[in-house]
């Protein structure tokens, strides 16, 4: 009986969320091209990033229903054949559930015998009482990629005592075995990563405590992951609740990593690095990863919580990063490589050469490619053509040789960015990706990285100007649409 009325909930939940999302009206000013966003309403955390018949699938964090909150977040849902072009699918979980009605919140995918198995965090809010939530982790399957059906005996980890802040499961299989991690928070005060480990995919019991925070990592670490680069192990999570040290932690949360050793025979891993920053740009948070034919693929909610920008006022909020191709270099550093995006290189808007003075955008994208001499000053201005003086309509990135230094200056309010980097060879190399509201500065090999939101209207023009001098050049080609455009047939049919 209470599984026919919860069916019946959900049928009246889904018809009424058709009729409220069919096509509603999202602005293209600030929605970009080449990132994936919602096609409506709200986005955070990346969810269930996997590859299943020879397609990308992933899913988000996501309220239907409005750009202004999270809400009781949704999966929302989109595939790909090439990391590069997006198509919508329809919402793949609902928080219809006793167990996730307050929130379909973030997990993990894993396919496993032609069957998509997503893990994820079911929370539940109890409003006025303390602990004012609780979260379990839930399991739902799919056999088509489409369709997903949530597990009857759900939840299937209650975790009474780690309760209330037990969340984010990143699962994974090796030698038969599965592993999920977890993030934890003790008490309220220290933020600690808990690995479990299953043989079937539904019992699971804790192993061990992959890295604990003692103080100086944060109260809660959300969103973690697990995976071995380059013979190394990763824990890659956001913890939240670190201070600001100089030029480092400056927004609200963090996303970071610990390079170590880890023994599958004792689940113990062993550190070998500090806690390092993975980005130094605004906006960038809750990371996911998957292993893509021994390739370590990653993406990022190009957003920050407590950010309120002013696409909520066009329908939509937040987007993801380009994915990145990760590895490890000599000196247990993070280097990122975005997914080769569609330049139009053939229609370069500045071709190799000296610098040149401002230069419009043709539809506010565009992919700069940099080289200088390293003892070069460079600077690079992205800003709205029409002259304003309102916060982040322009973004300034600039190197100084002196120092060593890259600052990114999106102008306004906590505007500033700053980390050391040197060029490695002789000379300076920046790869920079803009998109209608985002930019992603990509230094050197990518060993140093920059991801932010700024927010032109109109026109975009780019600018560089450098001390650049011979053998330097700077290329500017415009960027092709791989995703839906809002509003489209296809964007729409996504509801
Ligand atoms: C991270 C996070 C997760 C949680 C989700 C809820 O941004 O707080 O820990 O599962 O967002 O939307």
């Amino acid at each position: 009986m209470a599984g026919t009325i919860n069916k019946l909930i959900a049928l009246l939940a889904l018809s009424y969320y058709q009729c409220q999302c069919q096509c509603i009206e999202v602005k293209d000013e600030y929605y970009p091209r080449y990132h994936l966003a919602p096609p409506y309403g709200w986005m955070n955390d990346p969810n269930g990033f996997s590859k299943f018949r020879n397609e990308y699938h992933l899913f988000y964090q996501h309220n239907p229903y409005s750009s202004q909150q999270p809400g009781n977040v949704h999966w929302g849902h989109a595939k790909s054949k090439d990391l590069v072009h997006w198509e919508h699918l329809p919402i793949a979980l609902f928080p219809d559930q006793w167990y996730d009605k307050n929130g379909v919140f973030s997990g993990s995918a894993l396919v496993d015998n032609d069957t998509m198995y997503l893990y994820y965090t079911s929370n539940l809010d109890h409003p006025g009482q303390t602990p004012d939530h609780e979260q379990h982790q839930a399991l739902a399957t799919s056999t088509d990629g489409l369709h997903f059906k949530k597990y009857e005996q759900n939840p299937i980890i209650a975790g009474a005592d780690l309760q209330p802040n037990i969340r984010d499961p990143k699962v994974w299989e090796h030698n038969n075995k599965f592993y999920m991690v977890l993030g934890h928070s003790i008490n309220g005060t220290d933020g600690e990563a808990l690995l479990f480990t299953s043989d079937d995919k539904i019992q699971w019991t804790q192993a061990s405590t992959l890295l604990q925070s003692n103080g100086s990592l944060g109260f809660m670490f959300e969103c973690p992951d697990f995976f071995e680069l380059n013979g190394k192990f990763v824990l890659l999570f956001s913890p939240q609740g670190i201070k600001a040290e100089g030029d480092k932690y400056n927004n609200l949360y963090q996303t970071g990593y610990v390079v170590g050793d880890f023994d599958y025979a004792t689940n113990v891993f062993t550190p070998l690095t500090e806690f390092k920053e993975l980005d130094h740009g605004h906006d960038f948070y809750a990371t996911q990863t998957i292993d893509d034919h021994g390739k370590r693929v990653m993406v990022a909610w190009m957003d920050m919580w407590d950010n309120v920008y002013p696409e909520r006022a066009d329908g939509f909020a937040g987007l993801m990063t380009v994915p990145r191709v990760l590895t490890l270099d000599r000196n247990l550093n993070i280097v990122q490589k975005p997914i080769r995006q569609r330049a139009h290189r053939h229609h370069a808007l500045h071709q190799p050469g000296p610098p040149h003075a401002a230069l419009e955008l043709p539809d506010k994208t565009a992919e700069i490619s940099i080289r200088a001499q390293k003892d070069s000053v460079v600077d690079v201005v992205i800003a709205q053509k029409e002259a304003t003086d309102e916060d982040y309509t322009s973004v300034r990135i600039h190197f100084d040789p002196v120092n060593g230094t890259v600052t990114l200056d999106r102008r306004g309010a906590d505007s500033i960015r700053r980390t050391q980097w040197r060029p490695e060879g002789r000379y300076l190399t920046w790869k920079i990706l803009v998109d209608a509201s985002s930019v992603e500065l990509f230094c050197g090999s990518g060993e140093v990285t920059f991801s932010s939101r700024f927010f032109p209207r109109g026109k975009v023009t780019v600018s560089t100007d450098t001390s650049i001098r011979r053998h330097s050049s700077v290329r500017i080609s415009p960027v092709q649409r791989t995703v839906p455009e809002p509003n489209s047939q296809q964007q729409c049919s996504a509801y």
